[in-house]
């Protein structure tokens, strides 16, 4: 007798089932599902079989009686699903069986028709991209969101000094507003690498079926402009095969959160004890169970901590997609999980700092007397020396030399008097304070990308312009 169930029990694969003889090992069947996570696409599952659907129709393959059946079966598989009433079944082992098998459930033969001339190849391949471009139009809104923000906070503060740091060693003065428009220029570049990977993912693969393409006269571009793709695919074996638009998906999430992490960085080195830059609102704070006077900034932590799982998720698919042969082979649906991921993680990450980034509030005076210490006008003093006709190298020199006074004095460069500074060049007059003040310093650095307060201003105005 036979182990193979009777095909009125749906628990068995009936998509799949004819050249079986046994029926699918229990552990296997869970194994092999992905129905528990590829449901997310159900509305774009659905959107590739309307569009399938009249195609079908347009090429007189399917008739107008069974269109119209399909079409209405399948409003009613999304309703079904959309409000929480649909039977998931692990046995029908991913979206795209759960829906077809429910389909025919209420509709009948029509419904076994829908999957004439096309496979769960390339169906996952069209779904996938769905998905992504609008997930993508979802992460885009949320950056250009968080840049406004950042904008708001950069017109705030066009003219707070801070030292600006290389080697986490006080360098130069710098604004504020200056440095947050560096993070909205990295912003901008994420921008617009999500724009080109979603330009390029912007293809329909339906029509390339399993990996040859199918013997009906299927009209390509017809489905393809239904479903808001460019064009369609040009190759059925690389249509249904490669993920390369999911890895550099991954990759512009990678580069986005590190750009994130860095931020969360400085975040949190501004807001400890040693620093003092900033106050990180509460509501974006928790506290410790034991040391009451905590306040622990843990939302830009836990940002720059979920960079390990993006950046994990990129390595899996690559690992994943290396050395698969072509054309489609199952370990492709191990790409959902991270992708996924990386959708949810991100879009969470950038909600997070959309909604901290302008209640970050500064704390003036700190900032002021952090950018006094660690002589950080001392190019300004060697760049002096140099309008009055010195070489650079000689005046580092002499600055170098006037530095050194300072510290063992323990004076700031505008500290010393004038007698004292002229003990190193006899080039240096009154004027000489002028530039060795913060705010001379930075008003100085006044041309494109520079850090005097005019500059900060004009590319805001430019930034909100674009
Ligand atoms: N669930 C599968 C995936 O995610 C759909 C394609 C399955 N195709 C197949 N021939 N087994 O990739």
């Amino acid at each position: 007798m036979s182990n193979k169930k009777e095909s009125a029990d749906t628990s068995t694969n009936s998509a799949w089932g004819g050249r079986f003889s046994e029926q699918t090992d229990a552990f296997v069947e869970a194994f092999t599902a992905s129905v528990q996570f590829d449901q997310r696409m159900y509305r774009q599952d659905i959107a590739g079989s309307r569009a399938h659907a009249k195609m079908l129709n347009k090429i007189a393959v399917l008739s107008d009686d069974d269109l119209t059946i399909i079409l209405e079966g399948l409003d009613k598989v999304e309703k079904e699903i959309s409000s929480g009433n649909f039977n998931w079944s692990v046995a029908r082992e991913d979206v795209h069986m759960n829906i077809e098998a429910r389909l025919t459930e209420l509709v009948g033969d029509a419904g076994k028709r829908l999957h004439t001339g096309r496979s769960r190849n390339d169906q996952v391949a069209t779904d996938i991209r769905l998905y992504l471009r609008e997930q993508i139009e979802f992460i885009i809104n949320e950056i250009k969101r968080l840049q406004q923000g950042m904008l708001d906070v950069a017109e705030r503060e066009a003219a707070t000094i801070m030292p600006g740091f290389t080697h986490l060693q006080v360098a130069q003065p710098v604004t504020f507003g200056h440095h947050i428009m560096a993070w909205y220029e990295m912003m901008k570049r994420d921008v617009s690498r999500f724009t080109d990977c979603q330009t390029r993912m912007n293809m329909s693969p339906l029509g390339a079926a399993a990996l040859a393409g199918t013997s009906y006269p299927i009209d390509r571009e017809f489905t393809a402009k239904e479903l808001g793709f460019t064009a369609p695919t040009q190759n059925s074996l690389d249509s249904v095969s490669d993920r390369d638009f999911a890895i550099e998906f991954c990759s512009d999430a990678a580069i986005l959160i590190t750009h994130m992490s860095r931020m969360s960085e400085e975040l949190i080195i501004w807001s400890s004890a040693q620093f003092d830059f900033i106050e990180l609102p509460d509501r974006f704070c928790t506290g410790s169970s034991i040391m009451p006077q905590k306040k622990n900034p843990d939302v830009p932590e836990l940002v720059r901590g979920k960079t390990g799982r993006i950046n994990g998720n990129l390595i899996s698919l690559l690992t994943l997609m290396k050395a698969q042969p072509l054309a489609y082979n199952k370990d492709n649906q191990e790409d959902k999980e991270p992708l996924f991921d990386t959708v949810d993680t991100v879009l969470g990450c950038l909600r997070a700092f959309a909604d901290m980034i302008p209640a970050i509030t500064c704390k003036h005076e700190n900032m002021y007397k952090a950018a006094k210490q660690g002589f950080s006008t001392a190019t300004d003093l060697a760049d002096y020396l140099v309008r009055k006709d010195l070489p650079f190298r000689d005046a580092h020199e002499v600055v170098g030399k006037a530095v050194a006074m300072g510290v063992s004095t323990g004076k700031d460069l505008s500290e010393l008097t004038l007698e004292e500074l002229r003990r190193f060049s006899d080039k240096i007059e009154s004027d000489v304070f002028d530039v060795l003040t913060l705010e001379g310093s930075v008003e100085s650095r006044d041309h494109i990308g520079g850090t005097a307060p005019e500059q900060v201003k004009l590319a805001i105005a430019l930034a909100r312009k674009q």
